[in-house]
């Protein structure tokens, strides 16, 4: 493998965190280069269950080096949580782990804005993870955020705070809201910089060093391709770039450097938070959700469920041009007798092949479907393409001549044996 960017090709949770932890044993160096703990990324290695949000996927792997990127924004208390839990169950976080100096941060304000922006659009809320993740990216693109690498210095910490929170407090009062303490926001803040301090550096060198000495290095994305807050289905979408050349901008490691991007998409479509998704399907979800499947990894909330889309697919294909796809929850649709594919969508009587620019025309937006076969029986423990019957070759075949490319992975279970490399 060489340096690879893998992206959700959907609205998130395609099932990133497996992937990347699969690939990590062909990697050196795994990086998150947007998002913050609005991600959240599930690994199960045997009877264990890893849920990450800012840490990558590959710190699983011993022996690899996880980065946390300049495009990242970093809770620095939720970081410290994290690292401690993982920590507390064996794994280890040392010299396998770096963090950006210029990396912004998540801090409480952003956290009760984000509240406080979402009671005041009530009906019309984008279902954020509350995480304080606009907000913060906001302030960066403001050019008021506060850094990872101005944790280290407390005293000048300690003064741009105070003005920051002044500044916050103000909108939280106005708008009736507790405002939060300088002093505890100060104090937990600087506890975390202490645990934070030995991982912060600039890692865009770091990172050209290990490229230099040919290092492989993958680029773990979070949330999906329509959740961009560029590309997606705006404004119900998150903050950051999360197509791939979010990768490039959020890690310092120039685009010709990087050598193939992965797609990775569910065996239908997930959504979790408002806005729209044209296939979405009451009993599909009901018989997902029955299994327990389905629940969001990071908020618990019920995930909104349809059949796979190839208008927005192929779209994602235009933006990221995955050279490679994993297609994961193969065995989601294991039970379906029949299987429905959006070919194409019907907008007030014409055809459109591609997703409409404002978003409630998407929500109105009547899919053409294809129906395929299903398969009626269990692919979970199938280990190589032959294992799977003949109709899911068929519909795996299907997605990838539909979008042109290359499926290498498709996954039948959350374990990392239940992987089919193709
Ligand atoms: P991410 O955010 O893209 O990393 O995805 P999440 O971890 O939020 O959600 C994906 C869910 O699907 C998790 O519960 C995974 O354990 C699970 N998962 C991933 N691949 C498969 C698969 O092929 N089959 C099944 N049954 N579960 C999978
Ligand atoms: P991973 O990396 C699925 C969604 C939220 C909401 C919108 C904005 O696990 O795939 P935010 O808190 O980012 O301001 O919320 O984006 N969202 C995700 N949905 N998976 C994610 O991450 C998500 N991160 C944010 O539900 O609709
Ligand atoms: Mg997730």
């Amino acid at each position: 493998m060489s340096n690879t960017i893998l992206v959700g090709a959907q609205w998130g949770d395609e099932g990133k965190g497996k992937i990347i932890d699969y690939l990590t044993e062909e990697a050196d160096v795994v990086v998150r280069s947007q998002g913050g703990n609005n991600a959240g990324h599930t690994i199960i290695l045997g009877e264990e269950k890893y849920v990450l949000h800012l840490i990558p996927s590959g710190i699983l792997r011993p022996g690899k080096t996880c980065v946390i990127g300049n495009g990242v924004v970093v809770d620095p208390v939720a970081l410290v949580g994290e690292i401690s839990a993982l920590r507390e169950r064996g794994i280890a976080i040392n010299k396998n782990f770096l963090l950006s100096e210029s990396a912004h941060l998540v801090m409480p304000y952003h956290r009760e804005l984000d509240e406080l922006r979402e009671m005041k659009k009530g009906k019309k809320k984008i279902g954020t993870t509350k995480r304080g993740i606009g907000p913060a990216y906001g302030d960066k693109v403001a050019r008021v955020g506060l850094r990872v690498g101005d944790l280290l210095d407390p005293d000048s910490f300690r003064q741009k705070l105070a003005a920051r929170v002044k500044e916050n407090n103000a909108l939280l009062k106005e708008a009736g809201m507790k405002p939060v303490s300088l002093k505890e926001v100060t104090e937990s803040c600087l506890e975390a910089a202490e645990v934070l301090r030995p991982f912060v550096t600039n890692t865009v060198a770091w990172l050209h060093t290990a490229a230099e000495k040919k290092k492989k290095i993958l680029f773990e994305g979070a949330q999906g391709t329509f959740l961009d807050i560029d590309h997606g289905s705006y404004p119900f979408v998150t903050s950051s770039n999360t197509t791939a050349g979010g990768a490039s901008t959020g890690s310092g490691i120039p685009p010709h450097r990087m050598d193939s991007v992965i797609g990775v998409m569910k065996a239908y479509t997930t959504r979790v938070g408002g806005g729209a998704l044209p296939t979405e399907c009451p009993e599909l979800s009901d018989a997902l959700h029955k299994k327990g499947r389905e629940f969001g990894a990071t908020t618990g909330r019920a995930r909104r469920c349809g059949w796979l889309d190839l208008v927005t697919l192929k779209y994602a294909n235009m933006i990221n041009g995955f050279d490679d796809l994993a297609i994961t929850n193969l065995d989601g649709l294991d039970d379906a007798p029949k299987i429905k594919v959006c070919t194409g969508y019907k907008l007030d009587g014409k055809t459109l092949k591609l997703p409409p620019f404002n978003s409630a025309d998407w929500d109105r937006c009547v899919p053409s479907y294809t129906t395929m076969p299903g398969w009626m029986t269990s692919t979970e423990s199938a280990t190589k393409w032959e294992d799977l019957p003949a109709a899911a070759r068929a519909y795996v075949e299907f997605i990838g001549k539909s979008l042109n490319a290359n499926v290498s992975i498709v996954s039948v279970g959350p374990a990392r044996s239940q992987t089919i490399r193709l």
